[in-house]
């Protein structure tokens, strides 16, 4: 397993993702393809990328009965895809059959993350709506737990989040990190963020990055940038 940054590909049309990707003439950067590209161009999109030569991710976070979500993991797992996720809170029975769905005839399948406590959900509401008391990171770490159990690879979490998921589950266990921002860029609906060097230092394995990459000027040059900060960068943090 490398570290590597994943570009979020939130466009809602086939061309306004392969314009964006067209840009990119010497690398083939990981991307994610998420409900929004995925509902709107169905898994023609994901063949059609995959093809072109990159990597991954199908962010679909499954949550349903285990025997619907094996059967569609299933299904996923025949797109070919590098990556995919469920959400934790669906138990680990679910999880275990989504382990099961996903694995192919010949023994491989894609990594499996789960996603564990939204970054949108607040300890107020997980208290109050959802009627869970226990502290929102003793929760994060409780559905990691549950995660590793159950077999998959990692989760997605916040950049602030990945050390300690790193000590409660182990060094490979991945750590998947959206809210990464430059130093220099725009914060925009974020709240937490951290630069890619910051989520180096913490151990994140995979950075997920949208807006600083797909709203810059010059995409290759922030993504370059991006890699530079992340995979590339040894000196002092
Ligand atoms: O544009 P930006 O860099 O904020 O994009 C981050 C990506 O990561 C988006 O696709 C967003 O849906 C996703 N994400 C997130 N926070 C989470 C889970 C996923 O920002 N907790």
């Amino acid at each position: 397993m490398g570290r590597d940054v994943i570009i979020a590909c939130d466009f809602s049309t086939k061309k306004a993702v392969m314009d964006f990707l067209d840009k990119f003439k010497e690398e083939k950067p990981f991307v994610k393809i998420g409900m929004e590209l995925y509902y709107a161009e169905g898994p023609e999109i994901v063949r059609e990328i995959k093809a072109r030569g990159h990597k991954i991710f199908l962010d679909l976070k499954l949550h349903d009965i285990p025997n619907t979500v094996k059967k569609s993991m299933s299904v996923l797992s025949r797109l070919d895809v590098d990556m995919t996720n469920l959400h934790a809170a669906g138990t680990i029975a679910m999880m275990e059959a989504a382990i099961e769905g996903l694995t192919r005839e010949d023994g491989t399948r894609p990594m499996l993350i789960a996603v564990t406590q939204l970054t949108s959900t607040s300890e107020d509401r997980m208290k109050n709506e959802l009627l869970i008391n226990a502290p929102i990171d003793e929760t994060v770490m409780h559905y990691a737990k549950n995660a590793k159990i159950a077999g998959l690879d990692g989760v997605v979490c916040s950049p602030l989040e990945a050390g300690k998921v790193h000590d409660t589950c182990g060094k490979d266990f991945v750590t998947v990190t959206p809210g990464v921002r430059f130093a220099d860029g725009e914060v925009g609906d974020q709240v937490r963020v951290m630069t890619p060097e910051q989520a180096k230092k913490i151990g994140s394995d995979y950075i997920v990055v949208g807006r600083p990459i797909t709203a810059a000027e010059d995409p290759v040059a922030a993504y370059r940038r991006c890699v530079k900060e992340f995979v590339d960068y040894k000196g002092e943090i």
